[in-house]
């Protein structure tokens, strides 16, 4: 039998709860198999903090979990999150309200590659789970390289079991990397260093300028 297949935008507009809930109620399952969730957030984190008062760009914030941990652990000054599911953006808005963080931040609903940032920059962006769905992904560097003065961090899921059963169980195209299409990738950025690392299921890269 076929299956259904949506965009990425229909496919997370549905599920912001249950993404939510890998942080804040996360089952045995989320703690053993999805434990690259945690340390991108750490990775993000440790990078946001090598800058003074920075701003932040989260692309794909999603239920705004992550956000709104930045904001709290550092002394980040403002956090634009960007996401094309809007049901994930009412969400983060409730959320960074109900932590106290809400005028540091702000949520708006749009696709990273088409919106207009009009010449604002951010000192760190990050892009947490993305990529998986991202066909376009040099293009998507390039604009990442063009709003950032600092660093972007970026996460990348790697071909493997988990692979395998994502596609057998998602309706959205999901797209894998190794190490040589990562470094493939920030060829020509504008960058001084990049930093790759291993984590459960893919790798994260941190690109210093
Ligand atoms: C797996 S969720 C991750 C959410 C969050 N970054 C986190 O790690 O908790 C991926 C999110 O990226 C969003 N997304 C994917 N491609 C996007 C794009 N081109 N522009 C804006 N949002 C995008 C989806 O709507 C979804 O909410």
């Amino acid at each position: 039998m076929s299956k259904n297949i949506h965009t990425a935008q229909q496919y997370w507009d549905v599920r912001s709860d249950l993404f939510a809930n890998y942080y804040k109620k996360p089952s045995l399952f989320d703690k053993t198999f999805r434990k690259a969730v945690y340390v991108r957030t750490a990775v993000v984190l440790k990078t946001i903090k090598e800058f003074d008062q920075p701003t932040v760009l989260d692309i794909g914030s999603g239920p705004g979990v992550n956000s709104v941990t930045w904001l709290k652990n550092t002394n980040a000054k403002f956090l634009l999150g960007i996401d094309f599911a809007e049901s994930m953006n009412e969400y983060a808005r409730k959320h960074a309200q109900a932590e106290g963080v809400g005028d540091r931040c702000k949520f708006i609903a749009g696709d990273f590659m088409k919106h207009d940032f009009k010449g604002e920059k951010f000192t760190v962006s990050a892009a947490c789970g993305v990529l998986d769905y991202v066909k376009e992904s040099r293009e998507f560097m390039q604009k990442m390289d063009a709003v950032t003065t600092g660093a972007f961090v970026v996460s990348w899921p790697e071909n493997g079991l988990r692979m395998a059963l994502r596609r057998y169980r998602y309706t959205t195209p999901v797209y894998h990397y190794d190490e040589a299409a990562i470094r493939k990738l920030h060829e020509g950025l504008n960058i001084k260093s990049l930093e790759i690392m291993p984590m459960q299921g893919g790798r994260m890269s941190v690109a210093r300028k």
